[in-house]
């Protein structure tokens, strides 16, 4: 088992670790020399794809996460609604599909069981179903009109890492290609954007290079029962993704929130000393919404809260309302979601180490649910 786990004390530890390659593989042969996407593996005709007046994606857990940050990408780059459901309420309540409608079913395993059954009803209703799934031949895949393979290789940890980051680029790519075979105004910033995703696992890399301060971090946290984490724009799903890596891992009351959200409730739970993680948009493009996270810190932080900001290098805005800093590299505003979950899921794998909770296999829970 020892060897299995490459050297490492656990396979999270592992995975966490492969993350620049996984990233890298999952690239690898759909930008062709010209720098254009070719997903030819996706069989959906182009014309097909120009009709799609709709994108839903539907999963659960982790890959509905990153099924938020798709939502992004996709509404910029394409211009198409785009719905994000959790798989398990979507066919209760009658969506609204048809032959136009794009799904996109995202699952690591293959075989989550509300992903299968909200995919099942989407094509009864004549939906076209794309699936981005890490495990080849499973049943999700087997399904669904067409499949983007994400290609993390296997992943044991229950606690998602690797195929998340690969679900974030299969998303990307997804995105970027609909841009691409429609046609957009975005077409030099598509451009733009792949070359710059083709250069992001490098950016993986040197994120994991700096995390001996958010281990030490962790450890000293070992105590604490909450912890919150916020973000905005994209931010809020990795907000989202770093809370639900802390329930699962360290079972500690953790939460995400939309920063914007703040003062219409959250910002009620602030007390002395409490640790709030803070994910920082980058300064540059969208800048309005850096503005006013960086005055939520602020505003926290004067109601007692010890902030652990997430932040981009160079962003020299936050740092005299940082009790802890983490730096991450600067990348495209829609990208950023790459880098800045690393240090989360390193601080809840961390803080399940330190409060002696069993990091591969966490109570109560299954690597893939196969039942409803
Ligand atoms: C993530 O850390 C979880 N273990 C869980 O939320 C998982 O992402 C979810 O069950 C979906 O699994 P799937 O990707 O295999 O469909």
């Amino acid at each position: 088992a020892a060897a299995e786990k490459g050297g490492y004390d656990y396979f999270m530890l592992k995975e966490i670790a492969e993350q620049p390659k996984a990233v890298a593989d999952t690239l690898l042969g759909r930008i062709d020399a010209g720098g254009s996407l070719r997903l030819d593996e996706v069989r959906i005709g182009a014309s097909e794809l120009r009709e799609v007046d709709k994108v839903v994606i539907v999963a659960c857990g982790t890959a509905f996460h990153a099924g938020l940050i798709a939502k992004y990408a996709i509404e910029h780059w394409t211009r198409i609604p785009c719905e994000v459901e959790l798989a398990s309420e979507f066919r209760y309540r009658d969506p609204i599909m048809d032959q136009q409608t794009l799904v996109v079913a995202i699952s690591q395993s293959g075989e989550t069981m509300d992903t299968l059954m909200a995919l099942r009803h989407a094509r009864e209703q004549g939906a076209r179903v794309l699936a981005i799934c890490n495990t080849n031949g499973s049943t999700i895949p087997r399904e669904s009109d067409a499949v983007l393979y994400t290609h993390a290789g296997p992943e044991v940890a229950v606690a998602s890492t690797k195929a998340f980051l690969t679900q974030l680029v299969a998303c990307y790519l997804v995105a970027l290609y609909l841009g691409q075979v429609r046609g957009t105004k975005w077409g030099d910033e598509i451009r733009a954007v792949i070359r710059d995703l083709s250069q992001i696992s490098g950016a993986v890399e040197r994120v994991l290079e700096t995390m001996e301060p958010v281990r030490e971090l962790a450890r000293s946290l070992a105590a604490k029962n909450t912890v919150l984490f916020l973000g905005r724009h994209v931010g809020y799903p990795v907000a989202l993704e770093g809370a639900l890596k802390l329930k699962e891992l360290a079972y500690m009351h953790a939460e995400g929130f939309a920063a914007g959200e703040l003062k219409h409730g959250p910002i009620a739970l602030i007390e002395d000393d409490l640790p709030v993680v803070v994910v920082v948009p980058s300064p540059r493009g969208r800048s309005v919404l850096h503005d006013k996270i960086v005055s939520n810190i602020q505003e926290i932080r004067a109601r007692g809260a010890r902030t652990i900001v997430i932040a981009e290098e160079g962003d020299e805005a936050v740092v005299p309302y940082a009790d802890h800093l983490i730096r991450i590299p600067a990348t495209p505003t829609l990208l950023q979601p790459l880098v800045a979950t690393v240090p989360l899921q390193v601080f809840a794998c961390e803080l399940a180490t330190a409060r002696g909770n069993e990091v591969d296999q966490p109570r109560n829970l299954a690597k893939s649910v196969t039942v409803e």
